[in-house]
């Protein structure tokens, strides 16, 4: 499913140039949920925005379902993230104009996806009872907690019944028990939809709940073993 080979991203600031990934491999088969663990600013968010086509490496390649994803079309990047990934942000993200649902619903308004509007209704509140937010369905998002906005935001990631999700500390903000409600889920839709799920944690029990462990040294990943 994910191939990444001799991955390096620098980063070119007016000082100095940041390396941050220094020849990384990693290989996630499908359906496989593995965490990354690593010190802050050692890059891991940058590594999930590459692995989601958001930003570019500076070297090194990476395949996702055999196509590489350096060779996309902007086009190509855009219809690769709107059908086959869902994102949890670091910074959830949300458009702060839009009602929770909405802001769940907003990954089914780009494609062809229309079609199935009830189905996708049904879909969206489902997710979001999943994660416990059934009871804040027309908030905006200045008026939810911060743990509810990226609970929010998990839900937003799952309704496109995306092949890949990245999350970027999804359980960052929650307490001990919400925490491992969104863990449950993303853990229950990686094997009941065989969803292949790739989780940045500071949290070293979850990255051991969640699979096969990595951490981020140096710019290269290590295998943890328990
Ligand atoms: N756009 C950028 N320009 C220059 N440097 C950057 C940029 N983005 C990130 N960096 C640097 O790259 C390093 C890795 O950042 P990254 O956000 O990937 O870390 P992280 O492992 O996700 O950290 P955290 O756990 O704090 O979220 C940091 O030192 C950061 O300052
Ligand atoms: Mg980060």
């Amino acid at each position: 499913m994910i191939e990444v080979q001799n991955l390096c991203k620098v980063y070119a600031t007016p000082g100095e140039s940041v390396r941050v990934l220094d020849g990384l491999d990693l290989r996630v088969g499908a359906g496989e949920a593995v965490a990354i663990i690593g010190p802050s600013g050692s890059g891991k968010t940058t590594l999930l925005n590459m692995l989601g086509a958001l930003d570019r490496p500076s070297g090194g390649s990476i395949r996702i379902g055999g196509q590489d994803i350096s060779a996309f079309t902007p086009e190509d990047a855009n219809r690769f993230r709107n059908r086959s990934l869902g994102f949890v942000f670091q910074q959830h993200h949300l458009l702060p104009q839009l009602s929770v649902l909405e802001n769940v619903l907003v990954p089914r308004l780009a494609g062809d996806w229309q079609e199935q509007a009830a189905e996708t209704a049904n879909r969206a509140t489902e997710l979001l009872g999943k994660v416990g937010l059934e009871h804040r369905l027309g908030h905006l998002p200045w008026q939810l907690s911060g743990g509810e906005k990226l609970r929010a935001a998990v839900a937003r990631a799952l309704v496109n019944r995306p092949r890949l999700v990245l999350a970027d500390e999804p359980t960052g903000l929650l307490d001990p028990a919400t925490s491992e409600r969104v863990a449950e889920l993303l853990l229950r839709l990686n094997r009941e939809e065989q969803t292949t799920l790739i989780v940045v944690t500071h949290n070293i029990a979850l990255a051991h709940r969640i699979g096969r462990t990595f951490e981020l040294v140096h710019g290269k990943l290590k295998e943890v073993v328990r």
